[in-house]
């Protein structure tokens, strides 16, 4: 390999030791009644995010919008949904945030747009005009049916037929999520415009939706990570991105080890980061995938993020997270989200937090918010979960078995409102919630648990300033231990002769752990979930998901 000087010392960016928090503006907090979250509301809870510390909000979708999935499917880039607020809400929230130290990333939705967009309502009209182009057509194959049997993500066909026309539109997602043509030059010029037209809004970055499909091939049937991806990646680099203060985070389900600095490889001038599914797609059925989840297997986990941490460790840049809008609750996925809630919500925390990358926060995660449980399919709000659900029925497979699939792994449960307090409706709203509210917001609430010195969020709030304090947790290198180990995870960060252990039992049994001798010794304990511990030495009696950080001395 060649010797690449700029690799020698990491240059190091504000988001490198900041911990970013997704909101998911639907459900976080309602100012008007209406039963829909929207900015007024985010604006009146920023004090609770600037008390945990965060550095940026990713905002997700807050722009025009007929809400088929919930804003990923944009008909105007340059206006605010009406049901969240204006541009003037908008740019006060920029600025309040501002004010308390925290940046706003905005979601970019630019594989597909709506098909209410204008763009999309003149290309289906005409052939003739500039805007067809903007999308991606083909002719009727033979008999008339669609060019190919490729199935939407949500349900049913990828090709949609528009008479005017007489030819059919690939949307990936679904028929009102129409994919660009990123083929299209002026198509590009238009998005490129459109980001630096936020840019001098004041936003912070962009975490960018699927982004690993605009540079598909459709006619050889190769849409993640197509030939045209990076070159795309690097003029959009170069027309928006280049020499702003501002950090990008490429949302990919099919990055690898293998084609991840091709994103975020500092010589690339591409993102500085992609959301990598690796280690959550390990808990997918290889052939039915989410809708089938497999039993949670420790082992390959912890093999799946340790393999991320060594091929991101000199180069690109991590992100870390296990929940989003899209996933299941981490505390109900990964580990107990009932007698040891509080403590196994703690664990998860400190075990994503303390590895080297960029947390993210899941709204309600910093309470530890568990999984809401429908009963039924009318319950449930979802394109995704709704589509599949008609496409399940006709293969034969009975609502209840379908419901218990979506409970655990559809992306509703995960969605419910922001639980603020105990009272009706956890002071999510005054009105009708768009999603049920879940019924345990009695007990899990940002109230009481805000109230409640050794609650989940005083847990968080500790390890976003850890972060900030201790340059080994940003730029240590990590080196697993006990990787074998079927109840343990366990690593260390080592930095100029300073090292932090961090020791989790993912179990719910008191588990005995055998500290191997390269990293036994004596510290000060930064962080615990149960008593502290200064020790690491011999076998630990691990209680039920305790999880333990500690600078050891000497080092
Ligand atoms: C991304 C979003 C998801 C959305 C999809 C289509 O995966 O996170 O919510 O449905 O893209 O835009
Ligand atoms: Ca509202």
């Amino acid at each position: 390999m060649l010797h690449n000087p700029k690799l020698d010392k990491p240059a190091t960016k504000w988001w490198h030791a900041a911990t970013g928090y997704q909101i998911y503006p639907r459900s976080f907090c309602d100012s008007n009644g209406d039963g829909v979250g929207d900015i007024p509301g985010i604006i009146s809870k920023l004090d609770h995010l600037k008390d945990l510390g965060i550095g940026f909000i990713w905002l997700s979708p807050v722009y025009a919008s007929p809400m088929a999935d919930n804003g990923y499917d944009i008909s105007d880039y340059r206006a605010i949904a009406p049901e969240f607020g204006t541009l003037d809400d908008f740019d006060r929230l920029v600025a309040e945030a501002k004010a308390r130290g925290i940046g706003i990333v905005m979601d970019l939705v630019v594989n597909h747009s709506s098909s209410a967009h204008a763009w999309f309502q003149a290309a289906r009209a005409s052939r003739e005009v500039a805007e067809h182009d903007y999308y991606v057509w083909r002719d009727p194959a033979r008999d008339g049916g669609p060019p190919s049997d490729l199935k939407a993500c949500f349900g049913g066909s990828a090709w949609t037929f528009v008479p005017e026309v007489g030819q059919y539109y690939l949307g990936y997602f679904s028929p009102e999520q129409p994919d660009l043509n990123w083929r299209n030059p002026a198509l590009r010029r238009e998005i490129y415009n459109m980001m630096n037209w936020w840019f001098d809004r004041g936003i912070a970055g962009f975490r960018m939706d699927v982004i690993s499909l605009i540079g598909k091939d459709v006619d050889a049937g190769v849409f993640e990570e197509g030939p045209y991806l990076h070159e795309y990646l690097q003029e959009m680099h170069r027309e928006t991105l280049a020499g702003r203060d501002i950090v990008t985070v490429g949302e990919s389900w099919s990055v690898s080890r293998d084609t991840a600095l091709l994103f975020c490889g500092r010589d690339r001038a591409e993102l500085d980061m992609v959301f990598q599914f690796n280690h959550i797609v390990e808990g997918w059925d290889p052939l039915h995938g989410k809708w089938k989840p497999k039993p949670f297997d420790l082992v390959r986990f912890k093999r799946v993020l340790d393999a991320w941490q060594a091929t991101l460790a000199d180069d690109g840049w991590n992100s870390l997270f296990l929940s989003n809008h899209d996933l299941p609750r981490q505390v109900s996925k990964y580990a107990d989200d009932g007698t040891y809630r509080v403590q196994s919500a703690k664990m998860l925390a400190t075990v994503v937090h303390l590895m080297k990358g960029t947390p993210f926060i899941y709204q309600g995660e910093e309470i530890g918010m568990t999984n809401a449980a429908f009963t039924r399919i009318d319950q449930f709000r979802d394109v995704e979960t709704l589509g599949n659900y008609a496409d399940a029925i006709a293969q034969g497979i009975t609502p209840d078995e379908f419901i218990a699939g979506a409970n655990a792994n559809g992306r509703d449960n995960a969605r419910t409102p922001m639980q603020w307090s105990g009272g009706g409706q956890a002071g999510f709203t005054d009105g009708t919630p768009w999603i049920e509210v879940n019924p345990n917001h009695s007990e899990i609430n940002v109230k009481a648990d805000r109230a409640d010195p050794d609650g989940v969020f005083a847990h968080y709030r500790r390890l976003v300033e850890l972060r900030r304090e201790h340059p080994v947790i940003v730029h240590g290198r990590y080196v697993p231990f006990a990787e074998d180990d079927p109840a343990v995870f366990a690593y260390a960060r080592e930095m100029d002769g300073t090292k932090l252990a961090v020791i989790a039992n993912f179990t719910g049994a008191e588990v005995e752990f055998e500290v191997p001798e390269a990293q036994s010794g004596r510290g000060t304990c930064l962080l615990a979930n149960y008593a502290a511990r200064d020790s690491l030495d011999g076998t630990l009696s691990l209680a039920p998901y305790e999880a333990v950080a500690v600078l050891m001395a000497g080092s």
